[in-house]
């Protein structure tokens, strides 16, 4: 597999072509941004750590009969996928209120909600991503009717797949970020699933294991991130 030209730079990722068509190749960067581009760093090592557990979570989410891009790890922090026409929709599900939820609803973060919460955002950056609903993306055709009830009810089984997981490592699954793409008619998962896209809180101390320890520069970011790489990955080396 050839790296062939950078076709998109992201905040967190490059994507290049390679020499076969359908398929993209992605590099995990240590950049980190937040506040909606206001505040820039870098997080040592997290380019590895979004990777490979992307990939592990990727090939769980598969093995339930999810379509989804990954392909392959080609590296510590490159991986092959396909290539998607994508939704321009960030699908928002929440277990715990917490960040831009407990704002919203003036909720203390940490309230468990009843029954799991999903939310649309339009991906638009000079806009910061607003919320939506299904009738404004109707309205505004950024996808078909039957898409927007797919990648919702998507995101629910998602949902499971990863909370399953998630309770043998000892971390509640507070909130995550997904996206999607069409690839012949079909319905894939695509982006990332990381500490960058999730809440992690630890679940016996509450310590949280994700982003916003760099949102909010509470400090040992990196060995947030290297602990719940470790531990996702000793629960699927037992299972
Ligand atoms: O900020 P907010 O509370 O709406 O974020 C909900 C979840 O979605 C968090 O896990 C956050 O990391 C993720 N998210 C993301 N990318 C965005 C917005 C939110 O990964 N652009």
């Amino acid at each position: 597999m050839e790296k062939l030209e950078l076709r998109y730079e992201g905040k967190a990722k490059r994507v290049y072509a390679t020499d076969q068509s359908e398929y993209f190749w992605v590099a995990y960067k240590d950049d980190a941004t937040a506040l909606n581009g206001k505040k820039k760093g870098q997080i040592a090592d997290k380019g590895e750590v979004n990777n490979q557990l992307s990939a592990l979570f990727f090939e769980e989410i598969e093995k339930a009969g999810i379509l989804t891009h990954f392909v392959k790890v080609l590296s510590d922090r490159d991986m092959l996928v396909r290539c998607l026409d994508m939704i321009p929709l960030e699908v928002v599900v929440r277990n715990i209120v917490a960040g831009s939820l407990a704002q919203r609803l003036g909720v203390e973060e940490g309230f468990v909600l009843s029954q799991p919460v999903v939310e649309l955002y339009y991906k638009d950056d000079e806009l910061g991503d607003p919320l939506v609903n299904e009738s404004h993306v109707a309205a505004m055709g950024w996808a078909s009717d039957a898409n927007t009830k797919e990648i919702q009810v998507l995101g629910l089984e998602i949902n499971k797949i990863l909370r399953a997981i998630l309770v043998k490592a000892g971390i509640d699954l507070i909130d995550f970020k997904l996206e999607f793409g069409v690839l012949d008619g079909k319905v894939y998962l695509g982006d990332e699933i990381s500490p960058d896209t999730c809440r992690y809180w630890d679940m016996e101390t509450r310590e949280k294991l994700d982003k916003d320890r760099f949102r909010r520069d509470l400090g040992g970011v990196e060995e947030a991130y290297q602990e719940v790489f470790r531990r996702v990955k000793k629960v699927l080396a037992k299972a």
